[in-house]
């Protein structure tokens, strides 16, 4: 069985192709065309700009994948004019898709079983380009399409482990977790504490109610002109610096709830700029990241108290962050095991889509086909 994923929910438009025999996965292909350069000049992501570089990007990337993963022969055979006339019709509104698209017309049909992508939640215009590709390829290819929560997503990143227990990329198995557990996600666009029953059965108990922490760390690194992402300029810089040079605020860390919100400690980051034009960037990051840090090990592991959790996952971008990965490890007992992405695997990749869509499959391709309406998210991961 075989799935071939598409993710472009922010700024990477992502391929990858990946082969169940038993409980045995097989990575053949994944492939990532990062856009963070281009947006970098902006300060940070603009949907537009993402909206016409998937549609660029996407069919280099699956022709890549496609050879990457031995599936790819070009052919002299035609596609019946109805299904070239229908797929266009489903990418009607991606006109630059539209000029590059007949490159695939050139191509075999791969042996593949489904097509999986990501239907949310993300930027509206980033994602639409990559669901309505799956549809004309799924028309095309006559396979079924399988929509995938993205945050979903980033839950398996960090279930990926080979027989000998770490992360590995090329074969793995899908870590057997000890229920109920608790996944804590933090990307540019999200931070959720979930409750998890079994896989599948997602309850979120907290959310922010602001700013997302990758996007705090993201205006806090422009506030300190170190670029765009910030979290990894952050996070490098501070290593030179005090984290207990600046007290910033930690907002609702003590409140009776799940929830977060960053806004007021990225706003207080922008006041001691202000009052102390020559503060050390270097102690300023190192403080600010502490706090941030703070807020989400407290709670997570007050969720994972209440939830009497064995488990802890850990997911999203932010989730590179080695002070945040030390904390949580440190922070848990034996008898919670954290289960981290490796550093490859924390930001958006179409891997991630692909093992998620193995396990939403049954549910999924019985309901959705290429020509049947695909819901656009922003689709939350509920129960
Ligand atoms: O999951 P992701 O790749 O994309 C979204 O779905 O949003 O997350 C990107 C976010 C960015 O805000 C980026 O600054 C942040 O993850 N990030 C980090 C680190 N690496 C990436 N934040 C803190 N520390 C890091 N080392
Ligand atoms: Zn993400």
């Amino acid at each position: 069985m075989k799935i071939l994923a598409i993710e472009t929910s922010c700024d990477e438009t992502a391929v990858s192709i990946i082969e169940k025999r038993g409980s045995v996965f097989t990575v053949l292909s994944n492939i990532v065309s990062s856009q963070a350069k281009l947006h970098a000049v902006f300060g940070g992501v603009v949907p537009n700009l993402a909206n016409r570089e998937h549609q660029k990007n996407l069919v280099p990337v699956l022709i890549a994948a496609l050879k990457e993963a031995k599936l790819y022969t070009s052919q002299k055979k035609k596609f019946p004019a109805t299904s070239i006339l229908q797929c266009i019709e489903v990418m009607r509104r991606e006109a630059e898709l539209v000029k590059i698209f007949p490159k695939i017309f050139k191509i075999t049909k791969p042996a593949i079983d489904a097509i999986a992508v990501t239907e949310g939640p993300g930027l509206e215009p980033a994602l639409w380009v990559g669901i309505n590709f799956a549809k004309a390829l799924a028309v095309l290819w006559d396979k079924p399409l399988i929509p995938v929560n993205h945050m979903e997503g980033h839950i398996f990143s960090a279930l990926i482990r080979d027989e000998k227990g770490k992360n590995q990329k090329a074969r793995f198995k899908i870590q057997k977790i000890a229920m109920p557990a608790i996944a804590l996600l933090v990307s540019g666009g999200h931070t959720e504490l979930i409750r998890i029953k079994k896989l599948g059965r997602y309850s979120i108990i907290g959310e922010t109610l602001d700013d997302a922490t990758g996007e705090a760390f993201d205006k806090v690194a422009k506030m300190l002109c170190l670029g765009y992402p910030g979290g990894p300029a952050i996070s490098k810089i501070a290593e030179k610096g005090d984290a207990d040079a600046i007290v910033f605020p930690r907002p609702m860390i003590n409140a009776q709830n799940f929830n977060f919100s960053f806004s007021g400690l990225k706003t207080a980051v922008l006041y001691h700029l202000r009052d102390h034009p020559r503060a050390k960037k270097a102690d300023v990051a190192a403080s600010f990241q502490h706090a941030a840090i703070d807020v989400l090990v407290t709670k997570t592991m007050r969720a994972i108290k209440k939830a009497g959790a064995r488990t802890l996952i850990v997911g999203g971008g932010v989730a590179a962050n080695k002070q945040l990965r030390m904390r949580l490890q440190n922070e848990c007992s034996d008898s919670v095991e954290v289960l981290l992405p490796s550093a490859s695997l924390t930001g958006d990749n179409a891997l991630m889509i692909a093992l998620a869509a193995f396990f939403g499959k049954k549910k999924s391709a019985r309901s959705i086909r290429a020509d049947g309406n695909m819901k656009l998210g922003p689709r939350k991961v509920s129960a």
